[in-house]
């Protein structure tokens, strides 16, 4: 079922040419969905400097808990004067998984090294300025939002599924849906509305790790956590039914996603740019890991990004008594089963434009009055 509802006038509708460059018909929309948190707006700066107009961002339980990550989202983009992209709240919870379903499940297959919004509640830890784990869902830590806390609140007049749904509808063909997190709201919106996939552009995910197991067992704790595909494994039915939906095309950042790692160097160079992002992201970004959501973001603007690539046949492990629980396995087209699809699985992406689109799209940001 499809619910329309009246939408708010979105920033983006009232100029509908890039430079006058594209006409409406040509332009290339967005829906970024994501567990945000205080320097997670790498991705939506790299899509609005890629000329993507952001219709909005979406949040989901994945890092932590979803309200938790929505607010996250709102404070970024006030840092910045971008409050003019809408924020839709996703699903708080998992289609089926909770922090207790998943604890017992580690207790008989194993620990995940981050255990994101499901790692068991730690007054301490949380005292410390970190995001929400476990316990109450709804509860806000004011602490962790070292880049302010937002003045502004999430748009609750639609949710993160109605509001995808309705953004295909109005623009077929033209949106793309970007998932960084768990793909519950992907999922929801797959199951809304059976026309939603088609109608989409594509689905572009960062996760779905392949053939890394060895290197979980012989590599150091963080060597495993860069293998352990927390977006996917938080809510593994959501990924299946996101990764079988029939979404024109499927872009997968997954082992890529672990290619390219900032430097401080780099940092530094961001830094000299002295505007509230690459301040945000001089302080806050973790140079320890890859550049994994914003590979993602880069695909999507350019997929052309992508200089090794191949189309397989992926599903989802569903199967809660497997230590596969949630992650992909990946067939050819001859000895692929029934009802499932094909995607595009990129190996390598072009390091340098990749840091050039990050260090471009933070040094010069956009804001709403360039939109
Ligand atoms: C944001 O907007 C305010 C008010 O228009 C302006 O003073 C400020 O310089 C802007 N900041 C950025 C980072 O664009
Ligand atoms: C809780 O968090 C603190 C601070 O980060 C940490 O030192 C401690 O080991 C954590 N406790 C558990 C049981 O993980
Ligand atoms: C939506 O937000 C408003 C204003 O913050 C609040 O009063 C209302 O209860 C919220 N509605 C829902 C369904 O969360
Ligand atoms: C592309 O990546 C695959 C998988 O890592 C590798 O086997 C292959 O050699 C690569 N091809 C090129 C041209 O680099
Ligand atoms: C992927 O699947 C689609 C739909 O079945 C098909 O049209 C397309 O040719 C396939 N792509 C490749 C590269 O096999």
């Amino acid at each position: 079922m499809y619910w329309p509802t009246s939408l708010p006038l979105l920033c983006s509708s009232l100029l509908p040419l890039v430079g006058g460059a594209f006409a409406q018909g040509d332009k290339h929309y967005a829906i970024m969905d994501n567990d945000w948190y205080t320097a997670g707006f790498v991705p939506y700066l790299i899509a609005l400097d890629g000329d993507v107009d952001v219709l909005a961002l979406a949040s989901d339980t994945c890092d932590t808990w979803q309200p938790q990550a929505a607010l996250h989202a709102v404070a970024t983009l006030e840092a910045g004067n971008l409050s003019c992209i809408p924020v839709y709240p996703g699903s708080t919870w998992p289609l089926i998984n909770t922090p207790l379903r998943f604890q017992a499940w580690e207790t008989i297959h194993g620990k995940l090294p981050w255990q994101g919004a499901f790692a068991p509640y730690n007054a301490t830890y949380e005292a410390e300025g970190n995001d929400p784990t476990s316990g109450n869902p709804n509860r806000i830590v004011k602490s962790a939002f070292r880049e302010g806390f937002p003045k502004g609140k999430p748009d609750n007049s639609t949710s993160a599924a109605n509001f995808m749904v309705e953004m295909v509808h109005k623009y077929p063909g033209q949106v793309s849906i970007y998932s960084a997190g768990a793909l519950t709201n992907v999922a929801l919106a797959a199951r809304m509305d059976p026309q939603f996939a088609s109608l989409a552009k594509n689905l572009v995910i960062m996760g779905g790790y392949v053939d890394l197991n060895m290197l979980q067992a012989t590599g150091s704790i963080m060597q495993a956590d860069y293998q352990s595909d927390i977006n996917l494994m938080m809510d593994p039915e959501a990924s299946k039914i996101a990764l079988t939906a029939d979404f024109p095309e499927i872009i997968v950042a997954g082992n890529v996603a672990n290619q390219v790692f900032p430097t401080q160097e780099f940092v530094d160079e961001i830094k000299k740019a002295g505007n509230p992002y690459s301040e945000l992201f001089a302080k806050y970004y973790d140079i320890s890991f890859p550049f994994w959501d914003e590979t993602a973001a880069a695909l999507m603007v350019d997929p052309s990004l992508a200089i090794n690539k191949t189309t397989v046949y992926i599903d989802v492990d569903i199967s809660y008594g497997s230590p596969n629980y949630g992650n992909v396995h990946v067939y050819q087209k001859a000895l692929a089963p029934a009802g499932i699809r094909n995607v595009t699985y990129v190996f390598e992406v072009d390091a340098d434009k990749l840091k050039q689109r990050i260090k471009h799209s933070l040094m010069h940001p956009k804001s709403c009055a360039d939109l």
